[in-house]
């Protein structure tokens, strides 16, 4: 079975077909599916960009879609993921997309070959994202249409941030010179093989030509870190401020996985200025998952059409 857990193992051809496909169907592509396919959504952490985009995905791809609210799911009563997710195969889903808070909740049902549907990681703990890492390639690669030798900063707080690690590694892989901010106590050293970190982010703006920036994770901090922390202390000494964006190259974009922390990461003006690309980002969500889920499908033999991603 073929799931999309994460995508440190594709290769840069199969990222840039991924690419090409979330494109395509951003330009109206459609695909057929040939018998009814059925997708189920369990959201375990909070959502609304990843879960309302897979939502419109597969429903543009033609997928009747069980929408669960885990909340009032038989999980309430101590049933346990791969139980959830071997009654919803029983019931005939092919695919799952899952937000769940424990790092690599996938491992163990990848590696059992008695998971028949397909496991779509909608991001786990603070380990991957491999959804929105998809996306925000495809916003980087629609601006410069390359990433080898792309100058990026991403900015904040990494150390919880699954966001970063996902584009971070593949970034690395596809070339482009990946740096690093935010607060020293909030990056780690896993970090390392993928770039190179920049406290100072003044020093740092001026070469970047796209900054992405991450929320703030209050509810990851320790009780002690959140009394600590000072909003406005953080907006002056990391977050992007319009006197830091005149110091960027004019044609860098802006970028963040959203939710954003208006007046913390960034200044509230920028987040619909010219150079932001942050809705941008959430639209294009729509047609990365549309891809992935459509690549899985081609996988299962789903689909009238052959999309030669592998
Ligand atoms: N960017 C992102 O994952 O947003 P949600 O948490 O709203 O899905």
């Amino acid at each position: 079975t073929k799931h999309f857990v994460d995508m440190n193992s594709d290769s840069p051809t199969k990222i840039v077909k991924l690419i090409q496909l979330s494109e395509q169907f951003k330009a109206g592509f459609k695909v057929n599916v040939k018998r009814p396919v059925y997708a189920a959504n369990l959201f375990f952490e909070n959502s609304t960009r990843t879960h309302a985009s897979f939502y419109m995905a597969e429903q543009r791809l033609g997928m009747t879609v069980l929408d669960l609210n885990m909340a009032t799911s038989s999980t309430q009563k101590g049933e346990s993921l791969e139980d959830t997710v071997k009654t919803l195969q029983a019931l005939g889903t092919d695919i799952e997309v899952i937000r769940h808070s424990q790092n690599g909740w996938y491992e163990a049902m990848v590696a059992d070959k008695s998971f028949t549907t397909s496991l779509v990681n909608g991001g786990d703990g603070s380990g991957q994202h491999p959804s929105q890492c998809l996306l925000d390639l495809m916003t980087i690669y629609e601006e410069f249409s390359y990433f080898k030798g792309l100058s990026i900063g991403i900015i904040g707080d990494l150390a919880h941030s699954r966001v970063a690690k996902s584009d971070a590694q593949l970034l690395h892989k596809l070339g482009a010179n990946v740096y690093f901010s935010g607060p020293k106590e909030w990056y780690d050293e896993s970090f390392t093989p993928y770039g190179q970190y920049v406290e100072n982010i003044d020093e740092l703006i001026e070469k970047l030509d796209v900054v992405m920036l991450l929320r703030v994770q209050l509810e990851r901090l320790n009780t002690n870190s959140v009394k600590q922390f000072k909003a406005l202390d953080y907006h002056t000494q990391f977050g992007l401020t319009k006197a830091r964006l005149k110091k960027a190259k004019q044609q860098a974009i802006i970028m963040h996985p959203a939710p954003v922390n208006r007046g913390v990461e960034i200044d509230s003006d920028l987040v619909e200025s010219p150079q932001s690309r942050i809705f941008k980002q959430m639209a294009n969500g729509v047609f990365a998952r549309m891809a992935i889920l459509a690549s899985l499908l081609d996988e299962k033999g789903l689909l009238q059409e052959d999309l030669n991603i592998d």
